[in-house]
């Protein structure tokens, strides 16, 4: 797949003075009532007050995300400096931090510059150390130089100067781990691009056949094994709830199968499934037309179980993994499921469908079912489930269940350090009661009370030989309004967990 970037900027990690710095570019820090970050001050030091006057002058107030481009500092070696507001110092966080440092690159694009060296990589982060600040900075900087331009005719001709990236820190000592550190940033931002490029491309071009070749060209360049199922291979497995989903549509469904092996094959694997609804009209329970273009984006989850892994096989992470993608359409058709009608699952387990729109637990539960054979020690579901979870958590949390806590508690730790974070919702029995029907084993929808928590219910009724967890990226694999776009999310938090998993 071709890149949505036009050029690819090249990484370093450094230690030394801002002042010394042979580069187009030096970025620097100031908070806001002018106090000057270290690098910032070390500058005014040698040009005898130079950044303190321009302060004083009243050309830049050190609000968050604002910057001011200089030139010609006395006695630096930079053809230029990017002041960088960074906001109240007391007040500088996470948030913040990658906050200064997207306005820093969005900034540095604009110039001519070819090259820079970006010392907010050595600010302070409370309870953040080198690494967190290096994986992040190279998070923020991929995720802003992002464009999707391949399905335009012309690109707009902005041409980007900027080739090399330096990231600074305080002493020589920190540049083994600052290394490590930048590797794994980038890593997942290639994950997270992978994702986002197949949550863009609509549904006319990444269709259940462009899933399954998509996970080709990574199986192939990273020697993963895999295998796609199709529809008389599903078939035969009984895989009757997904077959009566994808039943309405004219693209043939695939379920895709990718094993990465980091490890010793005696030890048990993690299991990853990934909803890949390519097209989601809602089936005959058809959905209001009004932003239903965005449905393109229902294969979210697919996309993030590919861009993972990706990055744990460019990681080379000591596990083993397994990724499960079923893949369809959920279009109305003389074929397709109809309201009232039942299905068989592949374990065996019957469901009334009381609305087709209710289509990704009924392709997730075969799947579920299929995992059994790998034994696995845990399973992660990646979802674009339900508007319950737009509505319950808006676009900053990805809603989590889970049959077991600690697995959770190991979710929202690496949601946590990733800065791609979950909510944990309960997955009480008590719920178990509004999926119950008169005519086959459960219903697919509970209603609308609750409705991110029973659709993990049913989820949960395929989930009871291991350890399971279910994560609902409705809100959080993708942008509406006027940035609207895919995000690349759960990427950064599944690979954190997964690294998380290696180390016990
Ligand atoms: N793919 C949708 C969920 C969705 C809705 C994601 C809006 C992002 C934004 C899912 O297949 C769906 O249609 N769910 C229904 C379930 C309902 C019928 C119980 C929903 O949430 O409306
Ligand atoms: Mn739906
Ligand atoms: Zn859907």
């Amino acid at each position: 797949m071709t890149t949505g970037k036009e050029q690819f900027v090249e990484f370093s990690i450094k230690s030394g003075s801002p002042e010394k710095q042979r580069t187009s570019c030096v970025v620097v820090g100031v908070f806001e009532s002018r106090k000057l970050s270290d690098a910032a001050d070390q500058i005014d030091r040698v040009s005898k007050e130079h950044l303190s006057e321009i302060l004083r002058s009243g050309d830049m107030d050190g609000k968050l995300g604002s910057t001011l481009l200089l030139r010609n500092i006395p006695a630096t070696l930079c053809d230029r400096v990017l002041l960088v507001g960074l906001g109240k110092e007391r007040e500088f966080r996470d948030k913040e931090y990658r906050q200064a440092f997207a306005a820093a690159i969005k900034a540095l694009g604009e110039t001519g510059a070819i090259d820079a060296t970006i010392y907010l990589t050595e600010l302070p982060v409370k309870r953040r150390d080198a690494a967190w600040k290096i994986e992040q900075g190279a998070l923020v900087t991929q995720e802003t130089l992002y464009r999707f331009e391949q399905l335009k005719s012309k690109t707009d001709e902005v041409k980007r100067h900027l080739k090399r990236l330096t990231f600074s820190v305080t002493s020589r000592k920190e540049l083994g781990e600052g290394e490590t550190a930048l590797q794994q940033g980038l890593a997942i931002a290639g994950g997270m691009e992978l994702a986002k490029n197949l949550g863009n491309l609509p549904g006319n071009l990444c269709t259940p056949s462009r899933l399954a070749q998509e996970a080709h060209q990574i199986a192939t360049a990273y020697d993963l094994k895999i295998e796609v199922l199709e529809q008389p291979d599903m078939e035969e497995l009984g895989m009757g709830s997904l077959l009566s989903v994808a039943r309405g549509s004219r693209q043939p469904p695939k379920f895709i199968i990718l094993q990465y092996s980091g490890a010793d094959a005696a030890q048990k694997p993690v299991v990853l499934i990934g909803k890949g609804i390519t097209f989601d009209a809602g089936g005959i329970s058809l959905k209001p037309a009004a932003e239903m273009d965005e449905m393109k984006y229902d294969m979210s989850g697919a996309a993030s179980v590919l861009g993972t892994f990706q990055a744990v096989a460019e990681l080379k992470l000591p596990l083993n993994l397994v990724g499960l993608i079923p893949a369809c359409e959920n279009l109305p058709d003389g074929n397709a499921n109809k309201p009232g009608d039942v299905v068989t699952s592949m374990s065996g387990q019957t469901i009334e469908v009381l609305n087709t729109d209710a289509e990704g637990r009924l392709i997730l539960c075969d799947a579920l079912t299929y995992a059994e054979r790998f034994e696995p020690t845990t399973v992660v579901d990646i979802a674009t489930l339900t508007g319950a979870c737009v509505i319950a958590l808006g676009h900053v949390a990805s809603g989590l269940l889970a049959n077991n806590d600690t697995l959770a508690r190991e979710l929202l730790h690496a949601g946590e350090e990733s800065g791609d974070r979950a909510w944990h919702l309960p997955l009480w029995d008590d719920y178990q009661e509004q999926l119950k029907s008169n005519f086959a084993d459960m219903a697919n929808i509970g209603g609308r009370a609750g409705g991110t928590i029973t659709a993990a219910c049913f989820l949960s009724r395929f989930a009871k030989k291991f350890e399971w967890a279910h994560l609902d990226i409705a809100g959080t694999a993708w942008k509406s309004g006027k940035e609207k776009g895919s995000t690349g999310r759960p990427v950064p938090l599944l690979v954190h967990f997964l690294k998380g998993k290696c180390q016990d």
